[in-house]
Formats: C-alpha cells, structure tokens, sequence
C-alpha cells in the first residue's frame, strides 16, 4: 500500500465474512473501507456509502477488507524572541517533514504589500514593535490554518499565538500543537542578529551578514532589510514579546520543548530535528496500536 509522508499507512487482509458495522466506525483518523486497496484513497463519506451498498454475507466470496490508518499529520508551533531563529530553523524543519510554514508576520506583511486597510493598520503596530490587534490578525491565521495542503501536510506555526486570547482562539476552534517549541537565546545575541539581517526577496532567504552571508556578489546586491529590524524597534519588540510569553507557554506546558538557540544554526535544527522525531515516532506508535485495535474488532 503507498504511504504518502510518514503520515499515511495501512494494512490490507483478507476475510471471507462481513465485519460487524462498528468496524466500519471512522473514529477521528482512521478508515477501514471493503473493496479493492485504491479504494483506500477515498474519504471517509466514501466509506459509509461503500458499507451502505453492503450486500448481505456470501461465504463462498473472499472479500479484502482494507484498513486504513489516515493518520494525523503533523502539527509544530515555533516560538521565541525576536530574531531568535524561528524563521531560519522553519525553513529547516519544513525541508525536513514536508510541513505547510505559516508565519504570522509573513502573513503580515503580504498584507502590508497589498496596501490594504488592514495592512495599513497592521503596519502601524509593527513600527512601535506592538502586538497587531487580533481582529486582523486571528482571521488571518485561522484562514491559513484550513486550507487544504495544511489539512494534508500539517502545519508549521511560527510566531503565532502570541498572546493567550490568540491561543484561546485556535483552543476554540480544537486546533493544538503536538509540540510547542520554545527557541531560547540571550537578548545580546537577539540584538546583534536582528541588525545583521538580510533577506532575499527572490528567494525568501534569510541571511545574516556575519553569521549566515550571501554566497555571492549578485545574491548580496539584491538583499532587503526589514523595516523594523532596527536596534531601537527590536527592543520594543523584546518588551512586548517578555510581556505576553508566559501565558502562551502555560498553555503548551505539556507539549513544550525547550531548545538552547545560542548555537550555531545546525546544532539548533539537530536538537529540533530530535524532538519532532520523537514525536512521530510516538504517532506512529499510537496509530499502529488503534490500527491494530480496530482490525481485532
Ligand atoms: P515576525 O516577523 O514574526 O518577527 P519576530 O517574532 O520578531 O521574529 P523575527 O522574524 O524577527 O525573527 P526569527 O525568530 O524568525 O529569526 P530569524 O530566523 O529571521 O513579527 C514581526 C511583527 O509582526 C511583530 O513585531 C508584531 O508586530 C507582528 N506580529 C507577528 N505575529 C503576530 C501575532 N501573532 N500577533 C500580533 N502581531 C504579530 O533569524 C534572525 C537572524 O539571525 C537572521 O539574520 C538569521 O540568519 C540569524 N540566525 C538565525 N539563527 C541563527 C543561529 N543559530 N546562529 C546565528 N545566527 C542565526
């Protein structure tokens, strides 16, 4: 059976009796479907209609039942300080699992591009190193957050909640992290990186003139810097954000994973990369066993 990512898998057997229709249960993430295996694929309504048409027991048909784990992908929030590494270590992570990144304030700033009302509001906020207010940027997000390829890849939140009405905000909606990763750096080393900034507009990267420099001569003319990543404006952007983090992480207490971002960014990602591998691996685990409890039934 192809398994698309690690989030997908299943098993196929054979039986030659109908199971009972509580097997045909689709209990939050997973499927079991009777026919051939690229019925698999089908959603879950596709299941029900193929258990409506069920056709009383004939002993002498073998019928192949296909179970189907459709598992939960992924869900990763990403938080720290300015210029702490969030979006760095996101490029990274998304390379790495395959997950949708949505960064609030790349979110943000699309919308200051489109020279939106809201973008213009938005921008106000931004300059003081303030918080933009929730009815403009909640919407934002959750809108993001159902979009189909989120739906089938998981997502990647970065930089969002940041206040604990945010965070009520996707509760609300039963939208939570499977791991909340924290990025802890020293504020000198927060300043220094934010001043030494660049980002390439064609590709979206982001370097750092000391730490991560462009490669070469044509790259580093095209570099923009952030209209906000100056040394005065980050401060005010460190306040706010030692403002409203603790209520944040009181919530996420008992999927936090703290990580030392004081080091060089591969020493960071190699940290991340274990904690979100423990994670699936821990999905995984789950799965099989519910996987396992089901096809017993
Ligand atoms: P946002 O764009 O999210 O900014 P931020 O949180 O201040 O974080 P940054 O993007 O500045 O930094 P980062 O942690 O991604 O670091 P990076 O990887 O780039 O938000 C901007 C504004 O929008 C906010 O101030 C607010 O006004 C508003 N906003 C956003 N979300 C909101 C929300 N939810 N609600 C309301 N308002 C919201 O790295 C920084 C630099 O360091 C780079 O140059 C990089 O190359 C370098 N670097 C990274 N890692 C390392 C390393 N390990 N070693 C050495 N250098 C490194």
């Amino acid at each position: 059976m192809a398994a698309s990512l690690s989030y997908f898998s299943g098993v196929s057997l054979s039986a030659t009796e109908k199971p009972s229709i509580p097997s045909l249960s689709t209990s939050h993430n997973r499927r079991v479907c009777f026919s051939n295996s690229s019925r698999n694929k089908h959603k879950h309504h596709d299941c029900v209609s193929l258990s409506s048409r069920w056709k009383p027991p004939c002993t002498a048909r073998a019928i192949k039942i296909v179970a189907a784990a459709q598992k939960e992908p992924l869900k990763v929030m990403i938080a720290g300080a300015p210029a702490s590494g969030k979006g760095t270590q996101c490029e990274l992570i998304k390379n790495k699992f395959g997950l949708v990144h949505i960064s609030a304030g790349d979110l943000l700033r699309a919308e200051i591009a489109t020279g939106s009302e809201n973008g213009k509001k938005a921008k106000e906020f931004m300059e003081k190193g303030m918080l933009v207010p929730n009815e403009i940027v909640v919407m934002m997000v959750k809108e993001r957050l159902m979009k189909p390829d989120v739906e089938q890849n998981g997502w990647l939140l970065d930089g969002y909640p940041r206040s604990l009405s945010q965070a009520m905000a996707l509760e609300n909606l039963g939208i939570r992290p499977d791991i909340f990763i924290l990025l802890e750096v020293s504020d000198e080393l927060l300043v220094e990186r934010v001043v030494g900034r660049r980002l390439d507009p064609v590709t979206g990267k982001i370097y750092h003139l000391k730490y991560s420099p462009p490669e070469n001569e044509e790259i580093a003319s095209r570099l923009t810097q952030r209209f906000d990543d100056t040394e005065e404006k980050v401060k005010l952007r460190l306040k706010t954000h030692y403002q409203n983090v603790e209520s944040v992480i009181s919530l996420y207490e008992s999927v936090m994973f703290k990580v030392n971002g004081d080091v060089s960014k591969e020493e960071v990602f190699s940290e991340i990369d274990k904690g979100i591998s423990a994670i699936l691996e821990n999905k995984r685990t789950v799965d099989s066993a519910s996987m396992a409890a089901g096809v017993a039934q």
